[in-house]
């Protein structure tokens, strides 16, 4: 019985390094997709300066709020661009924007 926890330890230490990898995942694509207008670390200015900092967001609306916008079609105002997000983007962008939430 004493083996069991050392045989456990593989199961329980994936879902964190998927997790760390979707982490990563969505960074880059906030980085590549999204920074141009919103500051998308966790000290930057927005570029844009009427674009929220991702570290923000979940100020306004509780972060899974924004799953079905983004699969959806994100369309917040003329000013900013619509994204469809396909559904293996719109994972790893939820938990890399709640990975860097100030509330
Ligand atoms: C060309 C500039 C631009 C780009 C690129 C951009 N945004 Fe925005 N975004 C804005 C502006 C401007 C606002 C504020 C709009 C307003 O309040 O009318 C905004 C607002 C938002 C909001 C807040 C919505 C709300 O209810 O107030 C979210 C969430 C958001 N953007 C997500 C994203 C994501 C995710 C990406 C990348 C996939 C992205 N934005 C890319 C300009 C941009």
């Amino acid at each position: 019985m004493r083996a069991l926890p050392l045989l456990l330890l593989p199961f329980l230490a994936t879902p964190l390094l998927a997790n760390e990898a979707q982490i990563a995942k969505g960074q880059a694509f906030a980085e590549a997709n999204c920074a141009r207008c919103h500051a998308v670390g966790t000290t930057d200015h927005s570029p844009n300066p009427r674009s929220i900092p991702f570290r923000f967001v979940g100020r306004l609306y509780p972060i899974d709020y924004l799953a079905e916008a983004l699969a959806e079609g994100i369309a917040v105002s003329h000013e900013m661009p619509e994204f469809v997000l396909e559904a293996d983007q719109v994972e790893p962008l939820l938990l890399y924007l709640d990975s860097i939430q100030v509330r």
